[in-house]
């Protein structure tokens, strides 16, 4: 059944009519053009759909869309502010955290949301608090020197 939805994306209000049951990802990608958050598996397994809701990461993929009504939402496309990336987006640049790229993204709004509730994480810490997102490609050991890097930076 239709629904309209309302809420605000990367700093925009947004109104879209469509399936409510439709996922999140779905529209995010197809009817707002926000690629930057992929598929993957399509069952909240492998983080790759991650963006943040109200400051909290969740997997749009089995999000309905219908449950986004009055949220606030940040895509990784969303993360940068003023043409300057994030610190944790430069923090990956500067680890060379990804190999295919496919996983950065998810990873990259995993991260943020984790040092935004943890913001000295330790080895371990950084570790657990990303254990629900999949790197095909391997790249576990320079994402954590990432994540690393940006707790650093941030100065916190
Ligand atoms: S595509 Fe959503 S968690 Fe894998
Ligand atoms: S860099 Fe390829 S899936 Fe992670």
């Amino acid at each position: 059944m239709n629904v309209t939805v309302n809420f605000t994306v990367n700093g925009r209000k947004t109104t879209v009519t469509t399936d409510g049951d439709r996922p999140l990802l779905d529209v995010l990608r197809e009817d707002l053009q926000l690629t930057g958050t992929k598929y993957g598996c399509g069952e909240a397994r492998c983080g790759a759909c991650g963006v943040l809701a109200d400051g909290k990461r969740i997997f749009t993929c089995v999000t309905p869309v219908k449950e986004a009504e009055g949220m606030t939402l940040v895509t990784i496309e969303g993360l940068s502010e003023g043409g300057k990336l994030h610190p944790v987006q430069e923090a990956f640049l500067a680890e060379g955290a990804y190999q295919c790229g496919y996983c950065t993204p998810g990873m990259v709004i995993a991260a943020v949301s984790l040092l935004q509730a943890k913001p000295k994480p330790t080895e371990a810490e950084i570790v657990a608090g990303m254990n629900r997102n999949l790197c095909r490609c391997c790249g576990y050991p320079k994402i954590v020197k990432a994540i690393e890097r940006a707790a650093a930076g941030m100065g916190r």
